[in-house]
């Protein structure tokens, strides 16, 4: 079997390095030079995982064509605003006919709002010979740092139609268990938004709140989550699965967490938000996603507080601690509308 794996960064390789303990090709592909080379010449890319050394069947090309030619399936692992063009160019590649296309980039496409397996549908589900490819999702709480330690992980495969079973099969190993879920939408989207409910607990964990302020923001930013995507046609159940309440507990509480250590940074004030994000080594999608949940919450009418006090703080000067503030001083209400 041999697997192609669509970027060179901290999952790529994480998730990479977990599908060559089952499969017996790994091809890497990315852009980045120096990331391809150390793993294709050296068995590890120090850039992401200082010290940690790669399987010999885990490779990496800067050929995209050579990485997915004879795949049996394309993993996605890309920050979420490059995934449109990244397809474009694989619409030009000889894919295996109804070789599935998996994403595990967390995010929408900010500028259409699309989710990324509509993208991903819209580009690819049928390929420039006529065939067509099944296109899913592979979310949930799983930081590649502890992936690459063998931690226990639990994922969730999402997609529409029969087929996923086999590939459920083959992506489970030892320490990582797959769960399938046929609510694709509702998957992506509590993927998606939880990362701007890791920014808000970020900031209380920067202004120095403690536990309480944690515990409120996390049960509170789940409402946002379930209320805009059940409005979006998601199922109730799926924002209490995997990618719902188990990633927004592992974001909102993981040391590792870029998007909840974003936040911190924010809140401390040293630098404009801006600014921290122009500097980030590694893409924080819970940025972007504030300004397309927003988007959103206005195109259906969905009241989204704690993901608009982020918004304030991001994109319009306002301090975290008039945001969290204003959150608490809105007009009181039933815990259950
Ligand atoms: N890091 C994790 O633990 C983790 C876990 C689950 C999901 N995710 C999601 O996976 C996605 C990727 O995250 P990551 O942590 O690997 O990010 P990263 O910042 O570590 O790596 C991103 C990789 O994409 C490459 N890249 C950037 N722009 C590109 C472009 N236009 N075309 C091709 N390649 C490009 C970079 O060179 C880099 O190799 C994100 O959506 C993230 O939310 C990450």
């Amino acid at each position: 079997m041999k697997a192609a794996v669509l970027g060179t960064g901290s999952w790529g390789t994480g998730f990479g390095r977990h599908l060559a303990s089952l499969w017996s090709e790994v091809v890497m592909w990315g852009v980045e030079p120096s990331q391809v080379d150390a793993i294709a010449t050296t068995h590890a890319n120090p850039e992401y995982f200082p010290g940690l050394l790669l399987p010999p069947n885990l490779t990496a090309t800067l050929d995209l064509a050579a990485a997915v030619g004879g795949a049996d399936a394309v993993f996605v692992v890309l920050p979420s605003q490059a995934v449109r063009d990244v397809a474009i160019r694989l619409r030009t590649c000889d894919l295996r006919p109804g070789c599935p296309i998996v994403c595990l980039s967390k995010g929408l496409e900010l500028d259409t709002l699309k989710r990324l397996s509509t993208v991903l549908e819209e580009e690819l589900c049928q390929d420039a010979a006529g065939g067509s490819h099944p296109i899913g999702v592979l979310l949930g709480p799983s930081h590649a740092e502890e992936v690459v330690l063998g931690m226990p992980t639990a994922l969730v495969l999402a997609g529409y139609g029969d087929g996923w079973h086999a590939l459920q099969g083959r992506l489970a190993g030892p320490t990582l268990r797959v769960y399938t879920n046929d609510d694709l939408l509702g998957v992506e989207i509590a993927a998606a938004f939880k990362n701007v409910i890791a920014i808000a607990v970020g900031m209380c964990d920067g202004l120095g709140y403690g536990d309480n302020t944690r515990g409120a923001v996390m049960t509170r930013g789940l409402k946002e989550l379930a209320r805009l995507g059940i409005a979006l046609g998601g199922r109730f159940d799926t924002f209490y699965g995997l990618s719902g309440i188990g990633d927004l507990i592992t974001t909102c509480t993981s040391r590792h967490s870029r998007n909840r250590n974003f936040g911190e940074a924010v809140a401390r004030g040293d630098h404009d938000p801006q600014e921290i994000l122009r500097d980030a080594k590694q893409v924080v999608e819970g940025a972007v996603m504030t300004q397309a949940a927003l988007k959103l919450s206005a195109k259906h009418q969905i009241e989204l507080p704690i993901t608009q006090e982020v918004h304030h703080v991001l994109y319009s000067g306002k301090s975290a601690a008039r945001a969290m503030q204003d959150l608490m001083e809105r007009t009181l209400r039933s815990e259950l509308e």
